[in-house]
């Protein structure tokens, strides 16, 4: 009889490790690239520097070698838009694709898998500048228009691709969507829906072109699915929970992968006058052209109990809404902790997930992100024992052995982030690499890469095919 949590990951099984550009590449305004709306956030006072980030545009041969140095199987990263279309649209700035060639025939030298996202919270300020971005319906044209020229380019040497980093999240940060951060609630979210509408449909005219230009071509869309458990056994908790799960998450993947509404989603966005301007052929597409695979960036769940309120407010903004009045509440889960910065820790939870989106879509998953932010300490012998961090991974690489084990398919697990890079919201207090970037927010130090103790556990995982956790 089989052992529950033994085995190993299939021979084939990506194992890997992510990135992002913006918060790794540097070189912000080097070569010909321009300017993206998160450059713009931090010129207003961003708390680190992301200009150099970890310098990996300088650094990248002595950063993929240590990727080989793990055994890394895949890397996903992604590319910035503006060092290819410097104005989002347009003029093709040749050292921009150069930059990328040169990343990815050494990611394949050393016989790793490149995966690529087109595009992670980077948006181009130009198109902002232009026709106000994802708002205008042209947007579609102009994301299809990036992924095309990608396609073609790349298109011989890159299998896997991801369209957009969480849209989920991105839709409910104003400055990221070319926003004023002080907008009206009300007025941010039809226009956060029509923008969000508009992702939906260049995904899907994005998969078809992919299907078209690059043979064997695979393309997923990379969400951050928080699931929500009962707060208890009360039924109302319980319906919360279901209902919170799909306002805050399926609701986006219904579209990509089904082209529908759900009729709870409708009834929410309706109830706050916020359901967008669609077209029966935009769904159409969607339900013809769905992703391949679903990306899913899995750090954390909630805790949703019955809201008491009686009347309806705005979604607004803000990544997480801790009470969507009149539907459910976020609470605080005695039998989950939590990390400093009070993000549920939850392995069981990515076993949710799983088995939810293929039960629900049918599609293979990749795990695109997980991993713990913590303020790691350099210790006089340049050492970082990150064993909480160990912890985090085993616990949540255990699940999904499992998972693999039952038979759900999953193509890979590339985990957050290789290196350590300048955390979105905490800078350089949030670290979450295998690898030590020696710099602060402000002070760049000498930008040193230190191996941590779970760089030697992950090669160890990876030699072993995840049978020793
Ligand atoms: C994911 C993003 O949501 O979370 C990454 O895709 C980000 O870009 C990661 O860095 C961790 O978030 P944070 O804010 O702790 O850096």
């Amino acid at each position: 009889m089989k052992i529950k949590g033994q085995g190993q990951f299939p021979p084939d099984f990506l194992f890997g490790a992510s990135t992002s550009a913006y918060q790794y590449e540097g070189a912000y305004d080097l070569d010909g690239r321009g300017p993206s709306v998160m450059d713009l956030l931090q010129r207003k006072g961003g708390l680190a520097d992301y200009k150099v980030g970890a310098d990996h545009y300088h650094r990248y041969e002595e950063d993929i070698r240590l990727m080989a140095e793990i055994g890394l199987k895949a890397y996903r990263f992604s590319i910035s838009w503006t060092r290819i279309l410097p104005e989002g649209n347009g003029r093709v700035n040749p050292e921009g694709l150069q930059f990328y060639d040169k990343i990815i025939n050494l990611l394949r030298q050393y016989n790793i898998e490149p995966i690529v996202t087109l595009y992670h919270f980077d948006y181009p300020q130009g198109l902002i500048d232009q026709y106000g971005g994802w708002r205008s319906r042209k947007s579609v044209d102009d994301f299809l228009e990036y992924a095309t020229i990608l396609f073609r380019h790349f298109g011989d040497r890159i299998k896997y691709w991801l369209t957009i980093n969480e849209q989920d999240h991105v839709i409910h940060l104003p400055e990221r969507i070319g926003l004023p951060g002080t907008i009206d609630a009300a007025e941010f979210d039809r226009i956060s829906q029509q923008c969000s509408y508009h992702m939906c449909v260049a995904t899907a005219r994005i998969i078809e072109r992919c299907h078209e230009l690059v043979p064997g071509g695979q393309v997923g869309v990379a969400m951050n699915p928080m699931i929500g458990l009962p707060a208890s056994s009360k039924p109302e908790d319980v319906l919360a929970a279901a209902e919170y799960n799909e306002i805050a998450g399926y609701y986006l993947l219904d579209l990509q992968c089904k082209g529908i509404f759900s009729p709870i989603y409708t009834k929410y966005l309706k109830d706050r006058g916020a359901f967008p301007e669609i077209d029966a052929e935009d769904l159409n597409k969607m339900r013809l052209h769905p992703p391949d695979f679903i990306g899913v960036n899995y750090y954390m769940n909630q805790t949703v109990r019955q809201s008491t309120s009686d009347t309806i407010a705005p979604r607004g903004t803000g990544v997480i809404k801790r009470e969507e009045e009149g539907i459910y509440e976020l609470v605080n889960n005695p039998h989950v902790q939590a990390s400093e910065w009070g993000w549920g820790i939850c392995p069981i939870g990515l076993k949710l997930v799983i088995m939810e989106l293929y039960n629900r879509y049918g599609l293979p998953a990749l795990i695109t992100e997980n991993g713990l932010g913590a303020r790691d300490e350099l210790l006089p012998d340049d050492r970082i024992e990150d064993d909480y961090r160990i912890a985090y991974l085993a616990g949540h690489l255990k699940e999904l052995r499992d998972c693999v084990q039952m038979g759900y398919p999953v193509l890979g697990y590339c985990l957050w982030s290789f290196m350590d890079v300048v955390s979105g919201h905490d800078g350089m207090n949030k670290r979450y690499g295998l690898v030590y970037l020696n710099r602060k927010d402000q002070e760049l130090l000498d930008l040193r890469r230190i191996r941590k103790d779970s760089f030697h556990w992950y090669g160890h995982v990876i030699a072993t095919n995840g049978a020793d956790l």
